[in-house]
C-alpha cells in the first residue's frame, strides 16, 4: 500500500514508533487537499509521559493516563504557505478570512473516535508570534474543506509575557519618537540591529544610556543628529535586559509589519566621511528568512530526536531563551479533542488591512469543477472565491468584501480539469480597495501543478520570502578590529 513505508524500535522505550511517509487513501473532490500533506505516525504508551517532537518542529506533550490503551496517532503539520495550499486548508471561520500562524492535525491513525482523558499540550513553530492570533478548531465539511470554528485565547507564554513587557517598555521610552514603519523624531527602528553600530549590543547600551557620551566618539550618531536635530534623549535607568526586552519586542514586530516589500525607508546613506577617512560604510543585503528553521522537506531517517520522554529536555529550545533570531517563536496552546487546529487572526479589522473588493475572470475553457482561490504569501492565508456565471468569480466574505493587506502581493490560482486534461490560471496583484483579476487557463498536469505548490514559487513570488534586506555595515578607524562593531564603547 504506502511505498517507503519504515519501522523503527527505540530502544530506550518500551514501545515502538512508526514513521512512514504516504499519501492516505481518502477520496477528496480538489487536487489540493489535506491528504497532499506528509502524515507522522506515532504509537503511544498510555502507561507513561510522552513529549512527541514532530519532523516540523512541533512539540506534543501526551501524559500518562490520557489514553486508557495503546493507541497510534496520526499527526499533519502546515506551518508555511506551501503546506497550507497543497493541503487546500482554506482559513476561514464562516466565511471571515483569518491569516495563519500554523495548523496542526492530530488525530487516531484509523480516524477512530478517541476522546483523550487529559489535555494534550501542543507547541507549534513560528518566525514571529503575532498575539492576534487565537486557537481555532478545524470542522471538516463534506467537501472535504475545514471550517475553522471556536476561537479560544492562547495561553500566556514566558515568551509573549517577554513581548507584552517589551511592548509596554517602548511605549512608555520610544513610542513618542520612534516608530518600526516611518521616521518620526527619531528614525524608524525596523531593522535597526542590522544597520550601523547596532550589531553589537554593547554598542545599543550604550547608546541608550547615554547618547550625548557615545555620540562624541561615532560618525555615524553624528550623521543621525545632522538628519533629525536633536540627539535622543538619555535613559540611563533602562537595564541591559530591559533594552534586550524592547529589542526582542522590536524584532518580533518587524515580522508582523503589513508590508510585504522592503520599501528602502531606513537604508542610511552616508556622505564621505570626513572625521575619519578609513571609516567604511559597506552596503550588503542579507536575506530575512521568514519561515521556521526547523522545517524539514523530508522526513529525515533518524526518528530518534522526535521522540522523547519528558525527562530528557528537547534538541531545541523553542520556548523561552529569546534570542534576536526570528525564528525562535512559539505559539503553545491545550486541546481536549483530537482533529485539526489552527492558529489563527481574523483579518478583518488588523492594522493595513482594507475591505477590499476583489473578482476575477477566469478566460480559456469552459471548466464546470472550476475553483479560484486567492492568498497572501506574507500573511498566511487561502480563501476561495464563489463562481458567479461561466467564469466570474467574486470573494464577497466579510459584509460583501474581502479584507486584505493594502498594498501587499496577493496570488490568484484556478484549476479544474475538463476530462481528463487540467488547466490552471494564475495571476498576482497588490491588493488595491478594488481590483478586477484576469487569468488565462493553459493546460498542464497534476504533476507539473503540485510540484509548482511545492516549490513555493507561482508568479515569481516566492513563497518562503526570503527577500533582500539592506542594512550598512561599518567600521570605525580608530579602534582596531578587536572592537570592530562595537563603536562607541565609552571606556571610563
Ligand atoms: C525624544 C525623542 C527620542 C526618544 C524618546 C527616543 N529616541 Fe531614539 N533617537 C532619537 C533621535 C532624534 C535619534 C537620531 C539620533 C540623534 O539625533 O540623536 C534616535 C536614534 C535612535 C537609534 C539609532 C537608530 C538608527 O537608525 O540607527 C536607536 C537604536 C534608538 N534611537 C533607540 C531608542 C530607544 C530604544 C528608545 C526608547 C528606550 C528611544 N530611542 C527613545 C530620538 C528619541
Amino acid at each position: 500500500m504506502c511505498p517507503g513505508k519504515y519501522y523503527l524500535s527505540t530502544l530506550a522505550f518500551l514501545f515502538s514508533l512508526f514513521l512512514f511517509s504516504c499519501q492516505a487513501e481518502k477520496p477528496n473532490t480538489s487536487l489540493l487537499n489535506a491528504n497532499n500533506l506528509t502524515s507522522f505516525y506515532v504509537r503511544i504508551d498510555p502507561a507513561q509521559d510522552m513529549k512527541i517532537r514532530t519532523p516540523k518542529g512541533a512539540t506534543i506533550n501526551i501524559r500518562k493516563g490520557t489514553f486508557d490503551k495503546v493507541v497510534e496517532l496520526e499527526i499533519k503539520e502546515a506551518y508555511t504557505m506551501s503546506d497550507i495550499l497543497l493541503g487546500g486548508l482554506i482559513t476561514e471561520s464562516n466565511s471571515e478570512p483569518l491569516i495563519s500562524g500554523g495548523m496542526v492535525y492530530i488525530n487516531a491513525k484509523d480516524r477512530q473516535q478517541l476522546v483523550p482523558k487529559l489535555p494534550i499540550n501542543i507547541s507549534i513553530p513560528t518566525a514571529y508570534v503575532n498575539t492576534d492570533m487565537q486557537v481555532f478548531k478545524g470542522e471538516e465539511k463534506e467537501d472535504g474543506t475545514i471550517n475553522w470554528v471556536n476561537p479560544d485565547t492562547l495561553p500566556v507564554t514566558p515568551q509573549t509575557a517577554v513581548l507584552e513587557e517589551g511592548r509596554s517598555l517602548f511605549q512608555q521610552n520610544c513610542q513618542t519618537c520612534h516608530a518600526l514603519d516611518k521616521n518620526l523624531t527619531g528614525p524608524s527602528l525596523r531593522g535597526f540591529t542590522q544597520r550601523g553600530p547596532w550589531r553589537n549590543r554593547q554598542a545599543v547600551y550604550n547608546w541608550i544610556h547615554n547618547p550625548a557620551a557615545f555620540m562624541a566618539r561615532d560618525r555615524y550618531t553624528q550623521d543621525l543628529k545632522q538628519q533629525y536635530g536633536v540627539v535622543m534623549q538619555a535613559f540611563p535607568a533602562l537595564t541591559n535586559r530591559q533594552i534586550d526586552v524592547v529589542i526582542a519586542y522590536l524584532n518580533n514586530e518587524e515580522g508582523n509589519l503589513a508590508a510585504d516589500e522592503y520599501d528602502g525607508s531606513y537604508t542610511y546613506t552616508t556622505p564621505v566621511n570626513q572625521l575619519c577617512t578609513d571609516t567604511q560604510y559597506i552596503f550588503r543585503e542579507q536575506p530575512l528568512n521568514d519561515e521556521p528553521t526547523t522545517t524539514f522537506d523530508t522526513l529525515p531517517s533518524d526518528t530518534s530526536s522526535y521522540f522523547e520522554s519528558t525527562e530528557s529536555a528537547p534538541a531545541v529550545d523553542l520556548r523561552g531563551g529569546f534570542t534576536d533570531k526570528p525564528t525562535s517563536g512559539a505559539y503553545e496552546f491545550e486541546i481536549k479533542t483530537l482533529g485539526w487546529y489552527n492558529v489563527d487572526a481574523y483579518m478583518k479589522g488588523l492594522p493595513g488591512t482594507f475591505p477590499c473588493v476583489l473578482s476575477v475572470q477566469v478566460n480559456g475553457e469552459t471548466i464546470v469543477d472550476l475553483k479560484v482561490y486567492v492568498f497572501f504569501p506574507r500573511h498566511k492565508d487561502l480563501s476561495v472565491g464563489s463562481q458567479r456565471g461561466n467564469n466570474w468569480f467574486y470573494f464577497e466574505k466579510s459584509e460583501g468584501k474581502m479584507p486584505m493587506f493594502l498594498g501587499t502581493k496577493g496570488i490568484v490560482l484556478a484549476f479544474g480539469s475538463k476530462g481528463e486534461q487540467l488547466y490552471i490560471g494564475k495571476g498576482s496583484f497588490y491588493a488595491k480597495p478594488s481590483q478586477q483579476i484576469k487569468v488565462d487557463l493553459q493546460p498542464t498536469t497534476e504533476e507539473a501543478f503540485l510540484q509548482l505548490v511545492k516549490k513555493g514559487n507561482i508568479e515569481g513570488i516566492d513563497f518562503k520570502l526570503n527577500k533582500a534586506i539592506k542594512y550598512v555595515s561599518y567600521n570605525l578607524c580608530d579602534q582596531d578590529t578587536s572592537k570592530a562593531g562595537a563603536p562607541g564603547a565609552i571606556t571610563n
